[in-house]
């Protein structure tokens, strides 16, 4: 066999072999102790918003697509949702320190108000999760709202 011959023998069936990896890990509750909803209130229509557009990412429950099992797409999805739950799990939120709440309220309402999240390449494919003005205005101005009122509670806010 020819080099290049032989070279895309390997790529294929390094990609075949790949097929059989399926990462796909992150099937657990999406509310539970830990949840936002311990710490905070959350009217039906943020968790609605929540649901459609941010758990996949950040909780502990990813709906996955059928395209998970095409390898490597899946990979790059399972490193979406590891990136994402690092820096936000609504699941967990309960678990952090008051500072940290506090910056991830903030952080929320600016990455929707940038339009920042939910990532633009998974809108591609999720275009349901996709915020409305109205939408964006819900979510920052709960996250803004539930600042102040965790900051009222007794924590420090940061800014
Ligand atoms: C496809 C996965 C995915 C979805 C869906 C998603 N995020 Fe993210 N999110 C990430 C990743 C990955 C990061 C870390 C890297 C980055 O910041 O770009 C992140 C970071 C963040 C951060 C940290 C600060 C920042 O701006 O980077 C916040 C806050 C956030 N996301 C909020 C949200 C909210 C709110 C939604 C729903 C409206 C959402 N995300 C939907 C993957 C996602």
């Amino acid at each position: 066999m020819k080099l290049p011959a032989r070279i895309l023998l390997g790529l294929a069936l390094t990609l075949l072999a790949a097929q059989a990896i399926r990462p796909m890990s992150n099937r657990g509750a999406a509310t539970g102790p830990n949840h936002l909803s311990a710490k905070a209130a959350v009217p039906a229509e943020v968790e609605q918003i929540l649901r459609r557009s941010c758990y996949d990412c950040h909780s502990n429950a990813t709906i996955y697509p059928w395209y998970a099992n095409v390898q490597p797409l899946g990979w790059l999805l399972e490193w979406h949702v590891r990136d994402g739950k690092k820096h936000l799990n609504f699941s967990e939120f309960a678990t952090y320190a008051p500072k940290r709440a506090d910056h991830a309220l903030e952080e929320i309402a600016e990455a929707v108000r940038e339009r920042h999240m939910p990532l633009a390449s998974y809108l591609w494919v999720h275009s349901a999760a996709r915020l409305s003005d109205e939408d964006v205005k819900t979510l920052a101005d709960w996250a803004s709202n539930t600042r102040r009122a965790l900051g009222a509670a007794g924590s420090t806010p940061t800014k």
